[in-house]
């Protein structure tokens, strides 16, 4: 991995000294106000925050530019995302931007010449809290953009449109059945990127070999899938996958899971790898190609989790338990 890539992939790693900052900045802003001798400890406390908020935060910004690059939400040529792409994100690079100009502000006055026993003054004690509460304030729609990105939470901001399930012909004549178009190729799951994605990166699951996987839902299953709820029927999930390596998704792309969810309500699964990874013959008992469907005793193993359909919430790979939904609120 080059430097570059290093940085690019650590944003959210950086984020959290700017942060860290703006939480003990204003402490040390309210101390040095005092007059009086004995003071000035207090005013060094506030430049050496100010140098270590002000130079983070340019890592955090370059690296936040590089990310934001990286998962195509900047296009080639801008600086920002796009007007009303992305909700949030644009916020959180306006306040971030925002941020940085406060913070040189404050750098600038708090390097004012002063007596030793001045009081450090109002004016940084001003800039300095309006610069922490850009950071805070920044930093926190950046996050909740982030677990959005995940599935984490639901998007309480964007209405998810659900059209009406198109009905589907059930009278299907006996000579289209035997020529099933998806006998020899999982077409539909194969066409996953014209669904809507779940998560913006992969996230590693441990319910599927350790791979990092992305899950796909078309306009059915939308709304459901977010709220972590049964899926109704004409609900159809793809999830891809890639290999895992060195604890990263590594270049080796893994099986395409897909979920379907039939007019009676009972989930259909599939199983599909074009070319089966070194690791993975374990899994396929030696196959190089697999394509699993219907009754297949492959996907046996998928059942014990499975039989519903989605599993369900409480055994889901989330870092944070669901809220009940009445809690949405602040978060839009
Ligand atoms: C140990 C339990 C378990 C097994 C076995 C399992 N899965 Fe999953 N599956 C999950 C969980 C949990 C998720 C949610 C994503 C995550 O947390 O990894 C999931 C997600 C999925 C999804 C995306 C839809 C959704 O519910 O989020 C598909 C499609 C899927 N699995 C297919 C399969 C197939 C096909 C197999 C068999 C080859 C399989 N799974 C085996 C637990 C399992």
């Amino acid at each position: 991995m080059s430097w570059m890539e290093w940085i690019t992939i650590s944003h959210s790693m950086f984020v959290n000294l700017p942060v860290g900052v703006a939480i003990l900045l204003p402490w040390a802003l309210i101390a040095s106000q005092r007059a009086g001798r004995g003071i000035r400890p207090w005013w060094v406390t506030c430049r050496y925050l100010g140098w270590a908020g002000v130079l983070s935060s340019f890592l955090a910004a370059f690296s936040g530019y590089l990310y934001a690059r990286s998962l195509g939400m900047i296009p080639l040529g801008a600086y920002l995302t796009p007007k009303g792409a992305y909700p949030l994100m644009r916020e959180h690079q306006a306040l971030m931007l925002a941020s940085l100009g406060l913070g040189l502000l404050f750098l600038k006055s708090a390097f004012r010449k002063r007596e030793e026993y001045q009081s450090f003054g109002v004016l940084p004690l001003i800039l300095g809290l309006l610069w922490s509460a850009a950071i805070l304030v920044g930093g926190w729609h950046g996050n909740t953009f982030a677990a959005r990105a995940q599935g984490k939470i639901k998007p309480a901001a964007i209405p998810v449109e659900t059209p009406a399930p198109k009905p589907q012909p059930l009278a299907v004549p006996q000579a289209a059945i035997s020529q099933d178009p998806e006998t020899k190729l999982p077409l539909r799951l194969l066409d996953y990127q014209s669904l809507e994605p779940i998560q913006l990166d992969p996230i590693r699951s441990a319910a599927h070999g350790n791979r990092w996987i992305r899950v796909w839902v078309n306009a059915v299953a939308a709304e459901a899938y977010r709220a972590g709820v049964s899926l109704p029927a004409g609900s159809f999930v793809a999830m891809n996958s890639l290999e895992d390596r060195w604890g990263r998704p590594g270049p080796e792309p893994g099986p395409l899971y897909g979920l379907e969810i039939k007019s009676d309500g009972t989930p259909l699964l599939t199983f599909y790898w074009a070319k089966v990874s070194e690791k993975g013959l374990a899994e396929t008992k030696g196959e190089n190609r697999v394509y699993w469907r219907e009754n297949n005793p492959g996907l046996q193993a998928c059942m014990s989790c499975h039989s519903q359909g989605m599993v369900p919430a409480s055994q889901r790979n989330r870092i944070f338990k669901k809220k009940p939904s009445s809690s949405e609120g602040p978060l839009g």
